[in-house]
């Protein structure tokens, strides 16, 4: 694959799902973005990079495609008590808490946390946010309705807490709908919310390069509040987070004092 090709396609890409693939490990993105173009029956990836300028409809699939949306609620269950014990441990704020799924995904993440807030801090609008880089996975996440095979870690006395049987699968209770809010971010180039309670940020920073993935994380330390939580994925330790003015409180979690 001729690296002017790539080259072509990066500019393409970035003009127009507005994605910046120089942040993002070229392996992996080269080898999808190959596989994406012989789909579709082009043979090297300058041809790509015109399709996309010309037929606005194929930037939302590629991006869908180039993105990773493997999620599932209660994804690695042993995380999620240790988060319980450190919700319980927060700061005793007479006030709804705010948490962020950050690359949320289909959203599973961002009603997980929201069932947690609930029931380890009853009677509060806790506010949860999530947002994602693919429009598509938003989309679903809005929908609220899960197959199955999402809901496996999920007990039963959640699935009817939370959750009604539909067509297809469960949908999400409105009383926990109600809590989270889904919208479009580019974590390598739009805004953060401030004053974050909790923020889980798992699974999203595979692809991402070392300068990359030190920007979101000096990005996420700051929207913390005091004392706030943040949880990360479980192959994805954070190996100096005094340099993000983070202090680790359990593996995987920290905290900002
Ligand atoms: C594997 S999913 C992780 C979902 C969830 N956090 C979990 O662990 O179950 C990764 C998500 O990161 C999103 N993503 C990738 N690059 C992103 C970026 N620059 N900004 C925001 N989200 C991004 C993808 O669209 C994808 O939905």
């Amino acid at each position: 694959m001729a690296a002017d090709d790539y080259a072509a396609l990066q500019a393409a890409v970035l003009q127009t799902l507005g994605l910046d693939l120089r942040l993002y490990k070229r392996e992996q993105m080269e080898r999808r973005l190959r596989a994406y173009g012989q789909q579709r029956g082009f043979t090297n990836l300058q041809e790509l990079a015109d399709a996309l300028r010309r037929d606005r409809t194929l930037a939302p699939q590629l991006m869908s495609y180039l993105t990773i949306h493997v999620s599932e609620f209660f994804r690695d269950p042993r995380f999620f008590s240790d988060l319980r014990s450190l919700i319980q441990e927060l700061p005793q704020v007479p006030r709804p808490l705010r948490a962020w799924s950050a690359g949320c995904s289909i959203g599973a993440e961002a009603y997980t946390a929201a069932m947690l807030l609930s029931e380890e801090r009853p009677g509060y609008p806790h506010q949860v946010l999530g947002t994602d880089v693919d429009e598509q996975s938003l989309e679903r996440a809005r929908h609220g309705l899960y197959r199955e095979e999402d809901l496996r870690q999920v007990d039963a006395e959640r699935r009817s807490r939370y959750f009604t049987a539909a067509e297809g699968g469960y949908r999400v209770h409105q009383d926990l709908q109600r809590l989270v809010a889904f919208r479009r971010q580019d974590l390598l180039r739009d805004p953060y919310p401030q004053g974050q309670d909790l923020i889980l940020f798992r699974n999203v920073a595979i692809y991402f390069t070392e300068q990359a993935k030190e920007q979101v994380l000096q990005g996420l330390a700051q929207s913390l509040s005091p004392k706030g939580i943040l949880m990360v994925g479980s192959t994805e330790p954070i190996l100096r987070p005094q340099a993000f003015g983070l202090r680790q409180v359990r593996p995987f979690f920290f905290t900002r004092d």
